[in-house]
């Protein structure tokens, strides 16, 4: 169908003054005696346009005027009688779709929960919109940021042999029923579709180490799958995950990517989406865009885990989880070191090896691994990752000790083998990500259909 995005008509000035067609949907309706009123939205921008019926010039069947209903309306883009926006006055109303009064999003204010239980219309509210708006825009600052640096994007499989972080969380990959007269495991993956056990990616972390171990500096930006059984508001089944993976680097060099990348991006987010922005500000979190501002100006901090412990200590009576050397960190542990102590985002690096994937680089103290965590305020660990281990008998000796089977990681033992080098990376999720820049408090509510457990709608 021709016609014009309302963003467009609602911003460039060679429209004021023209005949425009405009489709979109009913968003508000008010009718007087002489004239109704239509606020109208495509989806393409925050604010809607403002559609004046002269009654007396024209008729418009009433369906056109309900919640929810789909028009097309043509007529003259002209200065808003009221404030300093535009309105087009109609000449002609089209109905395309009629919304009967039982549409699920009324006017009155509903709830995130409610809106959960219809995913397919959730996107028509103001909130949900402005959430994939933005959504949208930081995902390709990301692509920008990269490209600008140098870094070559990579799509790693999603379905793999190996488990990369070795938490017992993947997904099966399989078309074989089981059968009773299978004798073992063994028995039964030899007869399913790859002839091994097979799964899908938590991550595409050690197809991007073959990567980087020749180009340079890769990142992959596709989705993840976790089967972990946990019912958080930070957790997804599916969610998109963002990994560079750098050679020829060390932690140091990780961490200034990652903290230039996260301040690139809540620029981009706060430059390009400046009503959605102040949407959530309003609505969602009070000030969030200053404490957007102040984050993208300020260094972060960094604190090695064996202080946070001891932070963490003197004030163990205000947690649910007991602290001591070797725990891992909870999310209220997390969260109090970024939102009490260092009120910014903290890089907790250097955790003891026990908590560690295999692959993190071994430090000389024989305890930790070079790893690294970024927290931030509302959310706690946003990004994780590590210099990668690169010696290959070092490599050999923490995957024995974690009792893998070390033949199914042939390929990625052979890029310690053949012109080893340092290096490492991190991966972000990009629905935490989401949810820090927009406020919104349940990672549900930031990816299109969300899949958690007993839950895939
Ligand atoms: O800390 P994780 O498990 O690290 C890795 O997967 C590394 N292989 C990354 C790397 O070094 N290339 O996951 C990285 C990030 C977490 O910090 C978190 O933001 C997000 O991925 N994440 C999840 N997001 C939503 N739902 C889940 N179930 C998530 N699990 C991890
Ligand atoms: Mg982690």
């Amino acid at each position: 169908m021709k016609h014009t995005d309302i963003y467009d008509a609602l911003n460039k000035e060679e429209f004021l003054g023209q005949e425009l067609v405009v489709c979109g949907w009913v968003r508000t309706s008010r009718d007087s005696s002489q004239v109704s009123f239509l606020e109208l939205s495509d989806g393409s921008s925050f604010t809607r346009l403002q559609i004046v019926i002269d009654k007396n010039a024209l008729n418009v069947e009433p369906e056109c005027l309900k919640l929810g209903a789909s028009v097309c309306v043509s007529g003259k883009l002209v200065k808003a009688f009221k404030g300093d926006g535009v309105e087009l006055n109609a000449s002609a109303v089209a109905l395309l779709g009629k919304c009967p009064a039982e549409y699920p999003i009324q006017k009155k204010r509903t709830t995130l929960e409610f809106l959960r239980t219809i995913p397919h219309l959730r996107l028509r509210t103001n909130t949900f919109a402005a959430v994939f708006r933005v959504r949208s825009v930081a995902a390709q600052a990301i692509h920008r940021f990269f490209a600008e640096k140098r870094f070559y994007y990579m799509n790693t499989p999603l379905i793999t042999g190996s488990d990369c972080e070795g938490a017992g969380e993947m997904f099966r990959v399989t078309t074989q029923p089981w059968k009773t007269d299978f004798k073992s495991e063994e028995e039964y993956y030899k007869n399913d579709f790859f002839g091994v056990k097979a799964g899908l990616s938590v991550s595409g972390q050690l197809e991007g180490e073959v990567a980087a171990t020749a180009l340079g500096k890769i990142y992959t930006f596709g989705p993840s799958f976790r089967a972990e059984n946990s019912n958080t508001t930070r957790h997804l089944a599916e969610f998109w995950h963002v990994e560079p993976e750098i050679a020829f680097a060390e932690l140091p060099e990780i961490m200034q990517i990652a903290e230039e990348m996260l301040k690139y991006l809540i620029r981009a987010v706060l430059d390009e989406c400046p009503e959605e922005m102040k949407f959530f500000d309003s609505f969602v979190e009070k000030g969030i865009i200053d404490k957007l501002e102040h984050v993208a100006n300020s260094e972060f901090a960094v604190c090695d885990y064996t202080e946070a412990i001891e932070i963490l200590k003197k004030e163990k009576d205000r947690f649910e989880f007991p602290v001591e050397w070797g725990c891992d960190l909870q999310s209220e542990h997390e969260r109090y070191l970024t939102e009490v102590v260092y009120k910014r985002p903290v890089f907790v690096i250097n955790y003891p090896k026990e908590i560690k994937s295999f692959y993190m680089l071994q430090n000389p103290d024989g305890k930790t691994v070079a790893a690294v965590d970024l927290l931030v305020p509302g959310i706690g660990e946003i990004i994780g990752g590590s210099q990668r281990e690169a010696d290959y008998d070092k490599l050999i000796a923490a995957m024995r000790a974690r009792k893998m089977d070390i033949s199914s990681y042939k390929q990625y033992l052979d890029l310690r083998l053949f012109g080893s080098v340092p290096h490492g990376g991190f991966g972000l999720g990009f629905e935490r990500f989401v949810m820090y820049v927009t406020g919104m408090e349940n990672i549900r509510d930031v990816i299109l259909f969300p899949r958690s457990v007993k839950n895939i709608m």
